[in-house]
């Protein structure tokens, strides 16, 4: 378990949006909290099927690896969670992610409520705010506590490791994940 998970949304090897996480850990390390970057890299995640389950069985009734995260994300204080931008939009995957980590939560206690985090968003060129809204709505409606940055937490990139050029990108990144810290490490006292 980690005080901040961190779930990279890429499907890609040596992605984007892992060096944006990892550039996030890097900061809330320097901070002194443990930081775990998971990804769904060879790992699908279906969609939310509507089932009502999770209200009695406390987690997922699908089985496609989501319920071996799950316990990651409850116990952590902070939930950071990246995607690349397909079309316009955050990568199905993440979506599918995001609706049934808060279905989940919410039919349990809403054991979201107050966690530090967001999310992070790479692209080639566009796309980047309607994919950082449409991830911010589950952070929002769980009543999770979502810090600002210097930018929103965008980043240009498009062949696996180029956002490494966008400095401003990853000054974001940085800034963001610092604020992410030290709210954590503020609520702590
Ligand atoms: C199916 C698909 C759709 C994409 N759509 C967009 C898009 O709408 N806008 C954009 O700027 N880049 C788009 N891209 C480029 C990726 O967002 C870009 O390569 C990004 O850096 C990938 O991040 P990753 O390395 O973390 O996978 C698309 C790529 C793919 C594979």
């Amino acid at each position: 378990m980690a005080d901040v998970v961190l779930i990279s949304g890429s499907p890609r090897a040596d992605s984007n949006t892992e060096f944006l996480l990892n550039v996030c850990k890097e900061e809330l390390e320097a901070a002194e909290l443990t930081a775990k970057i998971l990804s769904l890299r060879g790992n699908p995640i279906q969609s939310c099927i509507a089932c009502g389950q999770c209200a009695k069985l406390g987690k997922c009734s699908l089985q496609d690896g989501l319920n071996e995260i799950l316990p990651d994300i409850r116990e952590a204080d902070g939930f950071i969670i990246g995607a690349p931008v397909y079309f316009g939009t955050a990568r199905g995957d993440v979506m599918n992610l995001l609706q049934r980590v808060a279905m989940v939560a919410r039919v349990n206690g809403n054991w979201l409520s107050r966690k530090v985090g967001g999310p992070v968003v790479v692209a080639r060129r566009g796309g980047h705010s309607a994919t950082l809204q449409e991830m911010l709505m589950m952070f929002f409606i769980s009543d999770m506590i979502v810090p600002g940055s210097s930018y929103w937490n965008i980043a240009f990139g498009h062949a696996a490791g180029t956002v490494a050029d966008d400095a401003e990108g990853i000054a974001t990144m940085r800034k963001f994940a610092q604020n992410t810290a030290y709210l954590i490490l503020q609520m702590r006292k």
